[in-house]
């Protein structure tokens, strides 16, 4: 194909890839709209089929020696939101932890103009390099930062954005430092591992968020990679613990558990399409809250109820017990309109116990507004004192920050 023909075909797919996004449900504004249409998002991931740097899907650029993906250019659609979220204004200075391909980066230097800056870090030289490449290229006027984005940008200014495009376990000292006091921070942030998309407004000493969004994100390398535990059980393996911190896990006690048939509690809580906004959060408030991958196989053979979700479910381990969310078509379900039951089933020698426990915060989700409900994440800094806890659903101690989950007034219900 010649340049020219290369070039219209681009076009036209940046286009179409652009008529179609609709983060999270909404429009997107003139501002990421023009931007997402003016930067050639196949010029940073040049080994890709144009369709597939067009696509709706992230694109792989790095794996580890085991093959683990860990860089890409984020999904089109998670890249607009984030803009959308980050709102960023010409004349801002913003910084970007995770410069991957470099291509947010060149849409964050459209957005905040000549009289704005972008710095983006990246921890992985050789992805630096090629952002790097990649933005000069294009004559974007963005610095690349080798080093660990959770230390900031050295000697950098104070920034009016922050936007982090891997997943975060912490919010650091240095960007609390870094950020303006105004500022604006958008962050994958991982509470009890639940990985939530954050946007947060900076007033003085604390972060408040304006919204919570749940995506998925690579995790951060560096000196704040999270400890994340996987434990597998029982043959194939039937199903997987994975655990944000370093509890034990008796595999071969829960290995035995599966032996058992399983204790259910039927919730009476039923939800369309089994969509249940932020249940997770009240099921991190147990002990023993953890995620529970369920193989496919051990559900097809009958070995195991099958989960809350495709891969698997929230839940809760104990010792030699464990329990987690499933669900049921309810009498009136239909394809249409297909609706759920939650209920809890739970295998070991608590089984009932720890299924009931399960069920009954589910129960509690409902009271406090089920589907409508709202929460507002708030974070300071771990020295900052004590912040008021009255209202308080989950209060987490990070190295640097403690992070509060409040419970906000629900949604009012639908007419
Ligand atoms: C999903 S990719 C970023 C996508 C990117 N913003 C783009 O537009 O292509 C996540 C990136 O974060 C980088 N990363 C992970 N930990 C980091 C850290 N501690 N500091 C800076 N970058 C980090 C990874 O190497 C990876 O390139």
């Amino acid at each position: 194909m010649s340049l020219e023909a290369e070039t219209a075909s681009a076009d036209k797919l940046r286009n179409a890839m652009v008529d179609g996004l609709r983060p999270w449900g909404a429009a997107l504004s003139g501002q990421v709209d023009a931007a997402m249409r003016a930067v050639p998002r196949h010029m940073f991931v040049p080994d890709v089929p144009l369709e597939r740097a067009y696509g709706p899907d992230p694109v792989v650029t790095h794996r580890d020696g085991d093959g683990v993906p860990v860089s890409s250019a984020s999904a089109p659609g998670t890249v607009a939101g984030m803009l959308e979220k980050l709102d960023v204004r010409p004349g801002h200075r913003v910084l970007e932890i995770g410069a991957g391909t470099g291509y947010n980066a060149a849409l964050l230097a459209h957005l905040v103009g000549p009289a704005g800056s972008v710095t983006t870090i990246e921890y992985d030289e050789a992805v630096a390099s090629a952002a790097r490449a990649a933005l000069s290229g294009m004559g974007a006027a963005v610095t690349v930062v080798h080093g660990d984005g959770m230390l900031g940008a050295p000697g950098g200014p104070t920034f009016d954005r922050i936007v982090v495009t891997a997943g975060a376990w912490d919010i650091p000292k240095a960007w609390w430092e870094q950020l303006a006091e105004d500022g604006r921070l958008v962050v994958p942030l991982r509470i009890l591992g639940l990985t939530r998309t954050v946007v947060f407004e900076r007033a003085g000493a604390v972060l408040r968020s304006r919204s919570v969004m749940e995506d998925g994100f690579m995790p951060m390398r560096g000196v704040g990679a999270v400890r994340e535990q996987n434990v597998p059980v029982g043959s194939g393996p039937a199903l997987v613990v994975r655990l944000d911190d370093d509890r034990p896990v008796d595999a071969s006690a829960l290995q035995d558990a599966l032996e058992h048939p399983a204790a259910v509690y039927w919730t009476g809580v039923a939800v369309p399409w089994g969509w249940t906004e932020h249940l997770d959060f009240w099921l991190a408030t147990l002990e023993g809250f953890c995620r529970l991958l369920v193989s496919r196989a051990a559900v097809e053979d009958g070995r195991l109820m099958a989960p809350k979700g495709p891969w698997g479910s929230m839940g809760v381990v104990e010792g030699g017990t464990l329990a987690y969310l499933t669900t049921r078509p309810t009498p009136d379900s239909d394809a249409e309109m297909p609706s759920y039951e939650i209920g809890a089933c739970g295998y070991g020698p608590r089984a009932a116990e720890l299924a009931a426990r399960l069920a009954e915060r589910v129960r509690d989700w409902d009271r406090d507004g089920g589907q409508r409900v709202r929460l507002w994440i708030e974070a300071y800094l771990a020295d900052a004192g004590h912040p008021e806890l009255s209202g308080v659903l989950l209060a987490v101690d990070k190295r640097d920050s403690r992070v509060l989950v409040r419970l906000a007034e629900p949604a009012p219900a639908a007419a």
